[in-house]
């Protein structure tokens, strides 16, 4: 088993994490990205206004800072400059080019992303990057022109046959042919992102590098070394459970997750896709869940909903605004992302089910101790956190303080578990910590102005 172990790791542990001296990567990547509300029909003034909302709805101050392109941004047409060869971005989209975007941007204190893609034309069918990394990577570096950090999300369509994987894994469909021990670090998909990464690290400018690989290649092995995020799964949409087309809903998501949160940690991110907070028939529990569970599996916050109606959204602004989820998925010390502790549902551990994935989930912070407990089910439950099965606790002692993250209330001191009525479709989302006065000073503060309802249990 340890040698397995060993050989699977392979290659990929020789390399370093690519964690940039500046930090850039380090933490989720938080911002905004043009692809949910706009597919294709882009321009340079909605990268601009969305760069002065991010800062009008406070959100550039709760760390959003990215403002990524997305697709269809360059000439679908002309491609590359025939002499340079550099991309062309598209001149009635961007009339005075990407350099300009790029200026004003920065100029609010902001960081622009851009997208290409790892085969030879994008998922819109423009210019992919395959064979042109080392000339994409300066032209983007070139682009940015001082020293912000950029973002560059990296695509998967449009391999051609020569690329292929010799051995296929595709996470939705997870039959794997490849022999034991395979290294998928030597695959194809592997080399195709790594020429990127290698070309990237070339340049004078630290760009953050998210591989959008869907998984496949059992990327999540291999991502460490290659990039600083990499997407698990096939797109998301605004969907509680199932699938449409090659987009699926949150919960199948989720169970992925409870399976392959092991592999984020600084530096490294396992990425669960765009938020659709705000998009589509979600409900607000449902908008609440979607946001709790990717702040705690540490996955990129990147909205994808639009900002000029946001303000007068009020719930969805402040789901997006929850500073006590946003400083989980950013904490500074802690970088693992929360894992179920137990299943729920009547499941053993590790198994998987798309509907009714893992429903306990805890994680550390420099807060303390949080616990999330998703209510899978289409109706109200009551849910108990008991602290003796939640691995950094013990139950006992003067008990526990337990703290809502949604409403920001002490709830009360509690010796061997907390019970509450969780909603269909709703994640509670709560902060614990000793009672016995080494509690966080925050926890202190608020004490004194509750009234603490101690509960005695058998
Ligand atoms: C990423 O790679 C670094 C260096 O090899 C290693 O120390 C770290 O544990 C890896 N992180 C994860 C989550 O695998
Ligand atoms: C494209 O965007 C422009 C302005 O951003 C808008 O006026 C137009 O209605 C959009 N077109 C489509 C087809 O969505
Ligand atoms: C990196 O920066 C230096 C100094 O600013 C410059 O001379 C050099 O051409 C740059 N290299 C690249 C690849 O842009
Ligand atoms: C994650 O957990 C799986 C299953 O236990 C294990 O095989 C793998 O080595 C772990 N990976 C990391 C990076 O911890
Ligand atoms: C959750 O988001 C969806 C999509 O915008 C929205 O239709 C719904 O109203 C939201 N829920 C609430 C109650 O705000
Ligand atoms: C489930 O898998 C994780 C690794 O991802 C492991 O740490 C844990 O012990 C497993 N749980 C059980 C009950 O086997």
């Amino acid at each position: 088993m340890a040698s397995l172990a060993g050989r699977l790791l392979g290659l990929a542990s020789l390399a370093s994490a690519f964690v940039s001296r500046d930090g850039t990567g380090r933490l989720p990547a938080m911002g905004w990205n043009s692809w949910n509300e706009y597919e294709c029909n882009i321009s340079e003034g909605v990268f601009i206004t969305v760069a002065r909302q991010l800062v009008d709805l406070g959100l550039k101050d709760l760390g959003y800072e990215y403002v990524n392109i997305d697709d269809c941004w360059s000439d679908k047409e002309l491609r590359r400059d025939a002499t340079t060869g550099e991309l062309i971005p598209d001149a009635e989209k961007f009339p005075r080019g990407i350099v300009k975007v790029a200026e004003e941007v920065h100029s609010l204190g902001l960081k622009l992303g851009i997208y290409s893609d790892a085969g030879t034309d994008t998922c819109g069918g423009y210019a992919g990057s395959l064979g042109y990394e080392e000339l994409d990577a300066a032209t983007f570096s070139k682009w940015g022109i001082d020293s912000e950090g950029q973002d560059l999300k990296y695509d998967n369509c449009n391999v051609p046959p020569e690329w292929a994987d010799e051995y296929e894994y595709i996470p939705e469909e997870p039959a794997n042919n490849a022999p034991p021990g395979y290294d998928w670090g030597t695959s194809n998909t592997a080399k195709r992102y790594r020429v990127m990464h290698d070309a990237l690290q070339r340049q004078n400018r630290t760009i953050q590098y998210s591989l959008c690989a869907w998984g496949h290649a059992h990327v999540e092995r291999w991502g460490n070394s290659t990039g600083h995020s990499w997407r698990m799964w096939g797109d998301i949409f605004p969907a509680w459970k199932g699938k449409e087309k090659w987009s699926w809903g949150l919960m199948p998501i989720v169970n992925q997750a409870s399976l392959f949160w092991n592999y984020t940690d600084f530096g490294s991110h396992n990425d669960w896709d765009m938020l659709e907070v705000g998009n589509g028939d979600l409900t607000i529990e449902e908008n609440r869940s979607h946001f709790a569970l990717w702040c705690a599996l540490k996955s990129a916050l990147i909205v994808g909903t639009p900002l000029d109606t946001l303000a007068l959204r009020k719930p969805i602004l402040d789901i997006l605004s929850n500073k006590e989820l946003i400083d989980f998925n950013q904490d500074p010390v802690y970088g693992a992302s929360a894992m179920p502790y137990k299943w729920g549902n009547d499941r053993p551990a590790n198994t998987s089910d798309r509907d009714h994935p893992a429903a306990f989930w805890v994680g550390t912070s420099v807060k303390g101790i949080h616990v999330f407990l998703l209510n899978t089910h289409d109706t109200a439950v009551n849910m108990r956190a008991v602290f003796a099965e939640i691995p950094p606790l013990k139950s006992g002692g003067k008990g526990y303080l337990v703290h809502d993250m949604w409403t920001g209330e002490d709830l009360g001191i509690f010796r061997k578990y907390f019970e509450l009525e969780v909603k269909a479709h709703d994640t509670a989302a709560l902060t614990i910590t000793k009672a016995d006065g080494k509690a966080s000073s925050n926890g202190l503060r608020c004490l004194s102005s509750l009234t603490l309802s101690f509960r005695e249990t058998s």
